[in-house]
């Protein structure tokens, strides 16, 4: 085939591939910014798609729009968590996709010197722990079936220190980076493939919001971006399609970055 005749998927644009035919995936968070836009595009490769989030109102409109199964989910809930599989896989017949990506930036975490230990707490429990109970809720219907891929979303700032801290949300993600490291290697043999995607700054609503009422700390940041914006969900939700897929066979145990050259950088063009 040549260059030509490739054919061509962009951010936005409707896909071309169905690599997802007859899977199933279990996402978190799938209400707003990344998880609504990893719903839309694992749906449209032809996933059944389990939408799950706490806000009931976002999470069912996400799962309406496309067709798929809506569950009411607090992530930091043990007992929550193992029903949201078990309704997916009763629903469906197998879990083969967990996108766990539900988490929390609040304001009160910040430098470490003026945050809380409820802050850092509760940002331990919906970052970390919520991908803890994910992953050990959804492993074993992988391993009855010797086949899956886990997405766990962390962050650039899993491999990047700020200066512009929110302590526990940078310590949460490292977390999620070295579990999902650790848990792909340790069942590797059983067909199971454990990733952590380390999205960089996203246009979600919360990012817009903040840097239209204070453009500084947008250009503070800017600044560090080789391309010069920051992503939009649909080119977060396009690594988890591939990353979901089997196009992604030898990916494991991977820091996936999706940063637009963020953690490469020392000087970016002016
Ligand atoms: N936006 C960014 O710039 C960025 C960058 C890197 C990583 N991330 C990570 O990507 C993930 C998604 O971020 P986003 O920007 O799309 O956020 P968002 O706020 O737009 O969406 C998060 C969703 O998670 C849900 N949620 C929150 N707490 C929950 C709980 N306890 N149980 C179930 N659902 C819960 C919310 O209701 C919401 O629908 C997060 O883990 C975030 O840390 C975001």
């Amino acid at each position: 085939m040549s260059d030509q005749t490739l054919p061509v998927s962009s951010a936005g644009a409707t896909p071309v591939c169905r690599r997802l035919v007859g899977r199933t995936a279990v996402i978190t968070g799938a209400g707003s910014g990344i998880g609504l836009a990893a719903t839309r595009r694992l749906a449209s490769e032809g996933a059944n798609v389990v939408c799950a989030d706490i806000d009931a109102a976002a999470g069912k409109a996400a799962a309406e729009a496309v067709g798929g199964t809506f569950v009411q989910v607090d992530v930091t809930d043990s007992d929550q968590v193992a029903a949201l599989f078990e309704t997916a896989y009763d629903t469906y017949g197998s879990v083969d996709i967990a996108f766990n990506n539900a988490g929390i930036s609040p304001a009160d975490d910040d430098s470490i010197l003026t945050t809380g230990l409820d802050a850092w707490k509760r940002v331990q429990e919906v970052n970390l722990t919520s991908v803890y109970l994910c992953c050990k809720h959804v492993l074993p219907y992988m391993q009855r079936q010797r086949r899956g891929s886990i997405i766990n979303t962390a962050s650039f700032v899993a491999v990047l220190g700020a200066a512009t801290s929110q302590i526990s949300y940078t310590a949460s993600k490292g977390g999620v980076l070295s579990m999902s490291r650790e848990l792909g290697v340790q069942f590797a043999r059983e067909g199971i493939r454990v990733n952590a995607l380390c999205p960089g700054p996203v246009n979600t609503p919360l990012l817009k919001e903040l840097f239209a009422k204070d453009p500084e700390r947008a250009a503070r940041r800017l600044v560090h971006v080789p391309v010069g914006r920051f992503a939009e969900p649909e080119e977060i939700a396009a690594a988890v399609a591939f990353l979901a897929s089997d196009d992604s066979s030898f990916v494991n145990a991977a820091e996936f970055l999706v940063d637009g050259g963020i953690a490469g950088a020392y000087v970016t063009p002016v």
